[in-house]
Order: structure tokens, then sequence, then C-alpha cells
């Protein structure tokens, strides 16, 4: 960690002691940003550019351009599993994605193979290196992976979905061979994380962003549980650290509990849980992110300025706090209210710390 120059992430995620809250934006490169879009239309389409390493590399240091972020994220896609799995991901515009190959049957889910990191998507190790080399140390750099649950739903509904109905479907109905394809989708999870951290990654996030269209019993059985198994397979540094896991269920806010006995070292949470509540539901177990609502990037810079204050004064004194959104930045977001956020987060964070 010594090489860092600004570890105030790392440190907060581990609960040790910070100057300011540090603070990073889910979707923080991307088309919010005129010079992504430029480089986006050089690449021709999105899986382009994520598999080009010179360009992923390139977007991903785009927003520490402009602002004092705290942390860079890996430029790629939680669906380069499945794509890996042979189905052949696209992106329609204005459409989401989408997947050539459809999965509706028991047979085409055991059909499916477990992924090889280093065969199957070496390009975004490529990427996790070249971004490590151009960062220098500036900031630490996150790796990141859907969750088997949530990327079980895009691989049954072919893309994107309101109601999940053909994967909860497929959950009630043939629970045995669902969870074989969880299981297939944890094992290539915890190779596909362990090369990121192999190749650089700092820190890793698990996004389980539809976790929180399951019932209370399903989101443990179905989305708890392989989520722990893949931090339980998680390599440590070279000197036995842990590599620091951010567990974020969107919509987990009733679970937090049972999340932060998961193993994972902090826990995301949606703009729809108290962050101040959180924190003493959850105790020092576990640092806690987030969770301004991504639409007060659509209000006043004054008004952003004083929801952070709001969020920060809710989790009060002491670490273990990463600034973030509840969720991703949306494109029609201007980019200076985007750095009136990062700066409100620094400005007015000092007082809660080294008192
Ligand atoms: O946070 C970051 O800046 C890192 C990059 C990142 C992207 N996608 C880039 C992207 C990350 C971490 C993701 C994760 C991701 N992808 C999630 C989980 C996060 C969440 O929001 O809950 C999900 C559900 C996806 C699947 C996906 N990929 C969707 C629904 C879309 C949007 C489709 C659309 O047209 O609106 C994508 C494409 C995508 N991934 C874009 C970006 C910047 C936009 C693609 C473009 O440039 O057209």
């Amino acid at each position: 960690m010594s090489e860092l120059k600004n570890d105030r992430f790392l440190r907060a995620l581990m609960k040790q002691p910070v100057d300011v809250t540090p603070v990073w934006m889910m979707r923080q490169a991307g088309r919010y940003l005129p010079e992504y879009r430029a480089t986006r239309a050089k690449a021709g389409d999105f899986m382009s550019l994520c598999q080009n390493a010179e360009l992923a590399c390139e977007v991903t240091l785009q927003p520490l351009a402009r602002y004092p972020l705290d942390a860079a994220i890996l430029f790629s896609d939680i669906l380069t599993i499945p794509d890996a799995m042979g189905l052949g991901l696209y992106f329609e515009t204005g459409e989401g994605p989408r997947f050539k190959k459809a999965v509706t049957s028991v047979a085409d889910m055991e059909a499916l193979p477990v992924v090889n990191a280093k065969a199957d998507l070496g390009y975004v190790m490529d990427a996790v290196s070249l971004i490590r080399r151009e960062l220098n140390g500036r900031v630490p750099l996150i790796g990141f992976t859907g969750s088997p649950w949530t990327l079980a739903t895009y691989i049954l509904e072919g893309g994107s979905s309101k109601d999940y109905r053909a994967t909860k479907a497929m959950m009630y109905n043939e629970p045995e061979a669902f969870t074989r394809l969880l299981d297939k989708l944890v094992v290539s999870i915890i190779d596909y994380l362990n090369s990121q951290i192999a190749a650089g990654a700092q820190a890793v996030q698990i996004f389980d962003s539809w976790g929180g269209a399951l019932s209370h019993a399903a989101y443990r059985e179905f989305s708890l549980n392989p989520m722990q198994k893949i931090i339980a397979g998680l390599t440590k540094h070279n000197d036995g650290r842990d590599v620091p896991v951010i567990l974020f269920t969107k919509g987990g806010g009733q679970w937090l509990e049972a999340m932060a006995d998961s193993g994972a070292h902090c826990l995301g949470l949606d703009w729809t849980t108290d962050i101040s509540q959180a924190r003493a539901r959850v105790g020092d177990k576990v640092a806690l992110q987030g969770n301004m609502d991504p639409a007060i990037l659509y209000a006043k810079p004054e008004r952003i300025r004083q929801e952070v204050g709001n969020i920060l004064a809710g989790y009060g004194t002491g670490t273990g706090h990463v600034f973030n959104l509840g969720h991703g930045v949306t494109p029609q977001v201007d980019p200076a209210h985007a750095g009136a956020f990062f700066d409100a987060v620094h400005e007015l964070s000092g007082q809660y710390h080294n008192v």
C-alpha cells in the first residue's frame, strides 16, 4: 500500500483513520462525460471499448483528470461473464443489453460452461494491468463483478427486465438446477475476481443490482449465499492482508445484519436506507458506502452540497464511510454538478475526522 499516494479509500474500507471522507461514484466513467462519448464513438460499439485495453484505460482515467476522486474503477461491464459463457452480448441503442443466444430451459442452463478468466476474459486483465500502470499510485483501482443472482437474471431474461419473470419461474420451479447455475457463476466469478486482483485490482465490488427484487428467504438462499461463497474464495495480498470487498445489494437495506456477516468489508447502501440507522445496525463489523440519491445531481450545486452535509452528519464521526451515490450516475447529469458533489464531500467531511 505504501506506493499509493492517496490511500484514504482503502483505509476507510478497513475502518482505519482518514483525514477526509473518500469519495467515488458508481458509473463515474460514462455517458454524462463528453470525453467518454468521444472515446466511445472512436471505439464503435460498447463491447469494442471494453475489449480494447488502451481505450478502456483512457475512459477509466477520464473522471480522475476532471475530479479529485479517491478511487478509480475498472471500465468494463458485469455482463462480460455471460458473454464469455458464449451467449453473445450486444447492445441495441436505447434497448440496453441483449444476448444472441437464449437460455430458457434446464438443459440450456446445464450446457453453459464455467468461465476461465485468463483464457476467456484476458482483455479485462490487460485493461486492469494497464490502468494500474497509468494510475502510477495516484489512487487505488477497484475491480468488480455482477452477483450470481444479478447475472442469472440477465442470462434467463436475455437482457434487462422489470419483473424477472423467467428467472423467478426457474428459481421456484427448478431450484436445484437454478442453484447449479448459480454455483457455476460462483466458480467463474471467484476466478474472475482473483484474476483481477492478480492483475492489480486493490479492492473489489460485487454489484448485486437486482437482489432487492427477491423475497426475504429467496435473498438469503439465491443471492447472499452465493456471494458469501465468492468472498470466501478470494485470494489475499502477498503479505496476507485481505483485499477489501464491497457488497452492494440495491434494495438490500432490510438485510444489512445478514450482509454484515457475509465476510464483506463494506456494504454499499442505496438511498432508501438511512445511513445513521444503518451504521447503528452493523456496528463495527463493516464499513458503509453510499448513499446519496443519484437524482440529487439534477438539483442545483447548493442543494447537492446540503445533501452531502446531511449524509456526512448522518454517518457521524470516525472512519468507515466511503461516500458514493446510492446507484450509478445517469447520462443526463451535468458534469459540473458531479464536481460540486465531490468537492462538497472533501470540504465538509474534515470535521468528522481526527476528532
Ligand atoms: O462504474 C463504472 O464507471 C465502471 C464501469 C461499469 C459499467 N457498467 C459501464 C457501462 C460498471 C461497474 C457497470 C456495471 C453494470 N453493468 C451493472 C451493475 C451496476 C448497476 O448499475 O447496478 C449493470 C446492471 C450492467 C448492465 C448494463 N451495462 C446496463 C443495464 C447498461 C446500460 C445500457 C443502456 O444503454 O443504458 C450497460 C452498458 C454500460 N455499462 C454503459 C457503461 C458506461 C453505457 C454503454 C454506452 O456507452 O452506451
